[in-house]
């Protein structure tokens, strides 16, 4: 179970502050595929970078299965999000001297496997989203979309039950999407949970809720009666 509660992120980038999150609650239960969605700026990845560990909250709290995530160290947050969360960054986040198959295998790496196993598993795990041939290649030498899928490899290696993923069809094409939507819908199939933020309407179909950002807030009941009006 994941649940916020009342979390702000304020971000002061100059003499001006930005308050990215601005008191959001949310319940994600085990086994459940959410989505979010809203306009550009309005804190989605912000939200989602502090459910993964990635950053910490100016205010509220974050509970993953019942441990509060503020009051671990950090090293024990780190510790916690490479085993139990898989991460798909909007601008992915590959290391450019590392090939894809090194990229995908590294949370293995980090988590202990051996160098055999997790080479085994990363080529796997690249297969599952179609990019065998790929293998060799650094991210300078993929397309946007296939460096994508890498990020999604890269993700799923470790068999996380938390997923994250951050627009994780942006760059892709009809087809490499249908996948990935597979991959989606298989993954809910395993009982993991996932939180997805995305603009495409056929991953939004996934979701067993909705939850909708404008401005770091939480607007669902509003954008429901928008759509409803538009109906
Ligand atoms: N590290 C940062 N420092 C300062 N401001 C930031 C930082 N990260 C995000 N912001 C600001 O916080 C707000 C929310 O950003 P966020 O990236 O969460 O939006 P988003 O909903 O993911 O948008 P998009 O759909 O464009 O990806 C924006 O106004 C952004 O400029
Ligand atoms: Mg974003």
């Amino acid at each position: 179970m994941i649940s916020l509660r009342n979390v702000h992120k304020t971000y002061h980038p100059g003499p001006n502050e930005v308050r990215a999150v601005r008191g959001v609650d949310l319940d994600v239960p085990p086994g459940v595929l959410a989505v979010i969605m809203g306009p550009s700026g309005s804190g989605k990845s912000t939200l989602l970078h502090l459910i993964g560990c990635l950053d910490t909250p100016t205010a509220g709290e974050i509970e993953l299965d019942g441990t509060n995530l503020s009051q671990l160290s950090s090293d024990t947050r780190a510790e916690l999000r490479a085993r139990r969360i898989g991460f798909v960054f909007q601008k992915f986040n590959l290391i450019p001297n590392l090939s894809a198959v090194e990229n995908a295998e590294l949370p293995m790496l980090l988590a202990g496997v051996s160098r055999h196993e997790a080479r085994t598993r990363a080529r796997a795990a690249l297969e599952r989203v179609a990019l065998k041939e790929r293998a060799d290649h650094r991210p300078a030498e993929l397309s946007g979309g296939e460096q994508q899928r890498v990020a999604i490899a890269r993700a799923l290696v470790n068999s996380p039950d938390v997923i994250l993923a951050d627009e994780p069809t942006g760059n892709l094409d009809t087809e490499t999407g249908e996948r990935v939507l597979l991959l989606l819908k298989e993954l809910k199939g395993q009982g993991k949970t996932a939180i997805v933020v995305t603009h495409n309407p056929e991953v939004a179909s996934l979701a067993d809720f909705l939850v909708y950002m404008r401005d770091g807030k939480r607007v669902d009941s509003l954008e429901r009666t928008r759509q409803e009006v538009r109906r």
